[in-house]
């Protein structure tokens, strides 16, 4: 039991992940788009990428996550007290897939909600959990991110349909007498809305607009690279360490090239930096969580080192969150 007034940390108590079965090589897209797998490398590292099956949303690829992170951190469904889902890909317009999921879960009765902040979403959402649970909110927070990203592409665009892919990574936050998060930092510049979005809505009925990722690829690429380095930067200053200390990088994974320079600006060997982009495509808001479970999970990622965990995506939404494991 924490004593009265001592002060409150939250920190990580589990990790899961959850991938659709179906894998997609780059070869498979060449017969359908003008393409190669020496293009997709070479440009992005990605060799592979999962894919959910028509029936799968993104609550059920959440429920796999969340359900395996309780697990980790020994709790049943009926310990949570907050749930936030980040995702671009709700099932629903409403209510919010953090509800949808509750009910698959068996955890109704605590606050549940989306936050939408597209591939940041996670480091949003984390940040926002974490203020309930230093705050004394809450004990047990269930942070996800889970994205069927695969519905929003265009599949005969091969400028995007070669980037993405779905999965979904949950972390359970813990309330704690010994520091975890050590600080976190979110920001976002709506004035670059139009440089990647999905450009459509609905109403009466039907769909206006373009309802498929669009996206400026050289902006987005140049902006990652520095919001990545600025925001990382920022949590280290405020936490009152510096890019040496991170024992673990694990940036959004959206294009192994802007990985390498995020790295390179902070002065970290790639050693040091989780890479799933070749293996996972950019999952959106599922990328920093699923990076993070299998580092866990096969042990690079050990008590007491330092992780730094990266994001940048729509809007422009960008952040970080420094932790103690
Ligand atoms: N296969 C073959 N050729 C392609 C493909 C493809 N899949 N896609 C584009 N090309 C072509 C282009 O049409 C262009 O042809 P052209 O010269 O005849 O016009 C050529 O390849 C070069 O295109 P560039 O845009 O110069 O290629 P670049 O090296 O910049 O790489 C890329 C493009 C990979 C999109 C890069 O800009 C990038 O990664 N940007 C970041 C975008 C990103 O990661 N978005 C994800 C969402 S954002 C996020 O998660 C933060």
């Amino acid at each position: 039991m924490t004593p009265p007034g001592a002060p409150l940390f939250a920190r990580i108590s589990g990790t899961g992940s959850y991938l659709p079965q179906r894998v997609v090589h780059n070869r498979e897209l060449e017969a359908t788009v003008d393409t190669s797998d020496e293009w997709i490398v070479s440009r992005t590292g990605i060799r592979s990428r999962h894919i959910a099956g028509e029936g799968e949303s993104a609550s059920d690829l959440a429920l796999h996550a969340a359900r395996r992170a309780l697990d980790a951190a020994g709790l049943v469904p009926a310990d949570i007290e907050l749930i936030v889902v980040a995702t671009t890909t709700p099932d629903m317009m409403f209510p919010s897939t953090a509800c949808i999921l509750q009910r698959k879960l068996g955890a109704n009765g605590c606050a549940a909600f989306d936050v939408q902040a597209v591939c940041s979403g996670f480091v949003y959402a984390l940040s926002t959990a974490e203020l309930y649970v230093r705050a004394g909110k809450c004990r047990h927070a269930l942070v996800v991110g889970t994205e069927v990203f695969s519905r929003l592409l265009d599949w005969a665009d091969r400028g995007t349909c070669v980037l993405f892919g779905d999965g979904a990574g949950a972390v359970v936050l813990s309330a704690s007498e010994t520091p975890g998060i050590l600080a976190t930092r979110l920001q976002a510049d709506g004035d670059q809305v139009d440089s990647l979005c999905v450009p459509a809505h609905v109403s009466g009925g039907r769909v206006f607009g373009h309802p498929f990722v669009q996206m400026d690829g050289g902006a987005v690429f140049k902006f990652a690279v520095r919001a990545l380095g600025e925001a990382g930067e920022a949590v280290l200053q405020e936490a009152g360490l510096s890019p040496g200390d991170v024992d673990w990088l694990i940036p959004h994974q959206a294009n192994v090239r802007i990985i390498e320079a995020a790295a390179r600006r902070l002065g970290l060997p790639i050693e040091r930096v989780i890479v799933t982009v070749d293996h996972h495509g950019n999952t959106s808001a599922a990328s920093v969580p699923l990076a993070l479970d299998e580092a866990v999970r096969d042990g690079r990622v050990r008590p007491g080192q330092h992780v730094l965990l990266e994001g940048v995506g729509g809007g422009f939404t960008w952040g970080a969150v420094l932790l103690r494991w």
